[in-house]
């Protein structure tokens, strides 16, 4: 190779900066490095049961760099300086007067005995761990705001931080990409943890989307399998509600039709409304489908809803999971009040609705459907259409002699537009 052919490599001044500082200097609680500056802590406790992927909620705190070291225990050492410290904490408590230091005895009295039942009958493992954090700003107005958010963003992991200040030095050779541990650091900051907590905290640990009867739905930004059941219900999903956000021609589409495939084949009954017929040649293909045109007109594929069939939802309650006692035909009702005050908002008064609701009622008992009919003995041909709506607004329309006849009137001519703006029914 000859000279010409060397292409020197730029330098990459972010890294120059981290591993070969300008320019160091350390004050009482603020390490000055080049043209910023900087705040050290360490986590000086940490929850019970953290969060799934907690070290890299940790780790992605801005304007912030974590180091973590982790030491093994000696099973036996470790047991017998947690027996110790129970002794000790069960005098504290005996003894003092200050309650304070008492309720704070008797905690550490507590967790000490639960870790050694989880040594003794679980047989877990635990670790030492210290983790060091340190935040930055260009100033100090931006230092303090930053170290704000730091603290909050570590407060919501249910965790405490302390500063380390007046061992800046120590504390920044811990955090620098040295990978130089400080024994008096690690000393202060070290706090035994099960080695299944430190493991879950990982980053690469479930995303909390890996339900066991769910099918394979992708990967999260970091590679982690999702597989979902959408109707799985825990604390934090009470509903199987979806939106699927994202920009054109990012897979929207895609992965929609492959959650309705993927559903249909574990048996799931699926309807799709389909304005922009793009699920049309899908729903052809697949066995016992039907694609149904609701655009009105006359042909083979030709379906039309009617608004006024009552449906059997009415033996199990949606919200409580069980069977309830309601009528179906009231359910109905609470339907078509918001149908049509949807339909008609500026239109409908109060007082058409009430009277709209008996003709409604009438209707159906000339079809002989009350309260207490049991829907499910009915076939789509038994129900009242917009047609017979509107028939019986006349019929009521030519009887009435009082002031109803208006209001009679009045409806007659909105259900008749409406059957003919919506098609439901051949006027
Ligand atoms: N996970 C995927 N694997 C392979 N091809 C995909 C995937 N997601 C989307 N595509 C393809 O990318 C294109 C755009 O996707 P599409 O679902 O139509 O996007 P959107 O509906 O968000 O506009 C389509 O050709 C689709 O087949
Ligand atoms: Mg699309």
């Amino acid at each position: 190779m000859n000279k010409k052919q060397i292409e020197a490599m730029p330098i990459n001044e972010k890294l120059l900066e981290l591993i070969a500082p300008q320019g160091l200097k350390i004050r009482r609680d603020i390490v000055e490095t080049g043209d910023k500056i900087a705040r050290i802590y360490f986590i000086s406790s940490y929850p019970e049961k953290p969060n799934l992927g907690w070290i890299s909620s940790l780790a992605n705190i801005k304007h912030t760099v974590i180091s973590i070291y982790v030491n093994p225990v000696d099973p036996q050492t470790f047991l017998d300086g947690l027996k110790k410290g129970t002794n000790s904490d069960k005098n504290i408590y005996n003894t003092t007067r200050d309650e304070v230091e008492k309720i704070r005895a008797e905690a550490r009295y507590k967790a000490s005995i639960r870790i050694i039942e989880d040594i003794e009958n679980n047989n877990n493992s635990y670790v030492y761990v210290s983790i060091v954090a340190q935040v930055s700003g260009n100033n100090e107005v931006e230092l303090e705001e930053n170290c704000k958010i730091f603290k909050n963003r570590v407060a919501v992991l249910g965790m405490r931080v302390r500063s380390l200040a007046f061992m800046m030095d120590k504390a920044y050779r811990q955090v620098a990409p040295f990978g130089l541990q400080d024994k008096e650091i690690f000393r202060i900051s070290k706090q035994n943890m099960q080695v299944g907590t430190l493991m879950a905290g990982q980053p690469f640990s479930g995303s909390g989307f890996a339900d066991k009867t769910g099918y394979y739905l992708g990967s999260d930004e970091s590679g982690r399998m999702i597989a979902v059941d959408i109707f799985n219900k825990s604390a934090d999903r009470t509903n199987s509600n979806m939106t699927i956000v994202g920009q054109s021609g990012g897979g929207k589409s895609y992965a929609v039709k492959k959650i309705i495939l993927n559903e249909y084949i574990s048996g799931t009954k699926i309807a799709i409304i389909d304005p922009e017929k793009e699920y049309k040649d899908m729903c052809l293909k697949i066995e016992n489908s039907r694609w149904i045109d609701c655009s009105g007109g006359i042909g083979e594929n030709v379906g039309r809803i009617n608004p006024l069939q009552v449906f059997n939802l009415a033996t199990v309650d949606l919200e409580e999971d069980r069977e309830t006692k309601k009528s179906a035909l009231a359910l109905h009702f609470q339907n078509l009040g918001t149908f049509f005050s949807l339909y008609f908002k500026d239109t409908l008064s109060v007082r058409s609705i009430a009277i709209l609701n008996e003709v409604l009622e009438e209707l159906y008992r000339k079809f002989n459907i009350t309260w207490k009919t049991d829907i499910s003995l009915l076939n789509n041909e038994d129900f009242p259409i917009m047609e017979d709506l509107y028939n019986l607004l006349l019929k009521k329309q030519d009887e009435s002699e009082d002031n109803r006849k208006e209001d009679y009137e009045q409806l007659s001519s909105i259900i008749r537009e409406l059957a003919i703006r919506s098609r439901f029914t051949n006027f």
